[in-house]
């Protein structure tokens, strides 16, 4: 395929509104994968993927396709669409010259269409709007296109009209990505520039690095460099996507794929680096902006003879997902540990399934928290610290307020678009999270996008259940309030023991709310009679396994998904 008939474009929308399914039909189309009624989200591999419905990781998939007497070939590259996400959305737009942007057609514009439009807008990309979901009942895609030529200024007879799901106006689709979006404009006789936007580590061979070649060409055999480490590696097979792994002679420049090159260790394929031929060094190009964590939590091992089980399965999937920090943390009650920094919480409650499900460990995460600065005003801690403002992301590690003069917190400018009539309850529950208002503008004649600025920590839990729910009916005093939910939720998850136990919430030394856990009257084979024995061992058996989700802190066993239960005001 000569780089004319090449287009390398993205899929991107607002979560729910369609990005996966058109993905499955394109794939159809193509025939890249036959045309089944089995073919929901195949982009979607991972267990979780599938489980919760969403795309956690971007995917890639090469598709051919003959139009008018052309063959071409079109690198799509799926991916995510929370916001926790968008991390991946802009590391997979580097490897695109376009984008298709997903919109429902019922739904609208929505908060995340937003967002991921000024991504690709920044970037420079071809956008083609297409409208999806026109076959639900309710669908009013003039509407839709109306908001469209409104925010993102694009004509209204840009936009397509699809169902994805009956596959609908498909064709019509890749038509407008041969026409509309550039091929690559990089040569195959430069020399080899190769850029690694994504890496996944296979247990049978090692590293698999997926790549965008910016110029040159590559092969097996050729010796490569990696511009970050500078290590040399021989590569050992190349190839595209389809969407499984499929070898190929060679990959040259403007094409997506994935290689492997003996890289054993995970920390050898950092995401953002530049591979170059065996000296033919080139400029590198310029990697990722480091995703920067927003919501901290402890991690512990249920059992420290797992430590070192655990150790290397956090070192693997943060290769996978290098938006995740590492620092190594310990605690009184749980040992030794990590402390780790997500996006978000659907980000830390996706990596903590992630390493359950695919490497089998067991964990304790503690509360999530927010990055917070101290300004300090005692010299002591300043000559300590070597420093006037320390960053804390550790709350046991929060210095005296009598050293400190000033704390700082991360705030973030959040989107929020709704119909008209929740406008003045949205108001209010934005005013109880300590928000301030930056825009509001009506999108069309029912609908509303505002625009304010919120402190992290007060949207950070649960912010968009309570948005959804736009329940406002919390208490004027938030810490008794908070503390009062803490101690009944705590109460509620951690099952009774043989001892009565005080649960306290407080403010420094201030007690401010207080339940009782009353004992655990009996013991589980006391309702057994004299000796049936199986029942007796059958019952013992379930104890024991109850237990071992559980850990002692001090003399209480606490179930260990407590702690983010109890941060869920559901
Ligand atoms: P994430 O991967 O979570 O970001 O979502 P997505 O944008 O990939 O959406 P997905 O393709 O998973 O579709 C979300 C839901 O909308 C699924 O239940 C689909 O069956 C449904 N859906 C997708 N396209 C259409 C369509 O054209 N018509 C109708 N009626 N439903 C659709």
């Amino acid at each position: 395929y000569p780089v004319e008939s090449i287009r390398n474009f993205s899929i991107i929308a607002h979560v729910d509104h369609g990005k996966s399914t058109l993905a499955d039909r394109l794939l159809e189309i193509t025939g890249t994968i036959a045309k089944t009624d089995r073919n929901k989200q195949v982009l979607d591999k991972l267990q979780v993927e599938r489980e919760r419905g969403i795309t956690v990781k971007a995917q890639s998939a090469s598709l051919f396709y003959n139009y008018k007497g052309v063959n071409y070939l079109l690198n799509l590259i799926d991916t995510p669409g929370h916001v926790d996400f968008s991390y991946e959305v802009s590391r997979s737009l580097s490897a695109c010259q376009g984008v298709l942007l997903v919109v429902d057609a019922n739904e609208g514009i929505q908060a995340q269409t937003v967002a991921n439009f000024y991504l690709a807008f920044e970037a420079q990309l071809a956008i083609i709007p297409v409208i999806n979901k026109i076959d639900l009942k309710n669908a009013d895609p003039e509407r839709v296109e109306k908001q469209i030529e409104k925010l993102f200024d694009i004509p209204v007879s840009e936009c397509i009209r699809i169902s994805a799901k009956q596959g609908t106006n498909i064709e019509k689709v890749l038509e407008k990505v041969i026409e509309k979006i550039p091929p690559p404009q990089f040569n195959t006789t430069d020399p080899l520039k190769a850029l690694v936007f994504d890496s996944t580590f296979d247990h049978y061979r090692g590293v698999i690095a997926n790549i965008a070649i910016f110029g040159g060409e590559i092969e097996k055999g050729h010796k490569i460099v990696s511009a970050h480490t500078n290590k040399r590696y021989e590569v050992n097979e190349v190839g595209i996507l389809t969407p499984n792994e499929q070898p190929t002679h060679k990959l040259y420049a403007g094409q997506v794929g994935y290689l492997i090159a003996g890289m054993k260790e995970v920390t050898e394929a950092q995401i953002g680096d530049t591979l170059f031929m065996y000296k033919q060094p080139v400029e590198p190009l310029p990697g990722f902006k480091s995703a920067k964590p927003m919501v901290f939590a402890g991690m512990y091992p249920v059992d420290q003879t797992e430590y070192n089980n655990l150790k290397s399965a956090l070192e693997r999937l943060t290769l996978n997902d290098s938006s995740v920090t590492v620092h190594r943390d310990s605690s009184l009650a749980l040992g030794a540990g990590w402390r780790l920094g997500f996006l978000g919480l659907l980000h830390m409650e996706v990596f903590n399934q992630r390493l359950e499900q695919e490497y089998n460990t067991s964990v304790i995460l503690t509360a999530p928290t927010v990055p917070y600065k101290a300004v300090l005003s005692s010299a002591k801690l300043i000559k300590e610290y070597r420093n006037s403002e320390i960053t804390i992301i550790n709350p046991a590690q929060f210095p005296d307020k009598h050293s400190v003069s000033e704390y700082l917190e991360p705030t973030v400018l959040g989107t929020i678009v709704t119909p008209q009539e929740y406008i003045g309850k949205i108001i209010v529950l934005c005013q109880d999270r300590r928000a301030i208002q930056k825009e509001m503008l009506y999108i069309d004649e029912h609908r509303v996008m505002l625009k304010y600025l919120f402190p992290l920590n007060e949207i950070v839990v649960d912010f968009y259940d309570a948005l959804k729910s736009l329940s406002s009916g919390y208490a004027s005093d938030k810490a008794y309030a908070t503390g009062k939910f803490l101690c009944e939720r705590l109460k509620d998850t951690i099952p009774r023991q043989l001892f009565e136990i005080a649960i306290q919430a407080a403010i420094g030394k201030k007690i401010i709310a207080r339940e009782t856990l009353k004992a655990y009257r009996k013991n589980v084979v006391a309702k057994c009679y004299g000796g049936d024995i199986t029942r007796r061992m059958k019952l013992l058996k379930r104890q024991a396994e109850g237990k071992r989700l559980m850990r002692k802190i001090g003399n209480v066993e606490v179930p260990r998904d407590a702690f983010i239960r109890v941060l869920k005001r559901q």
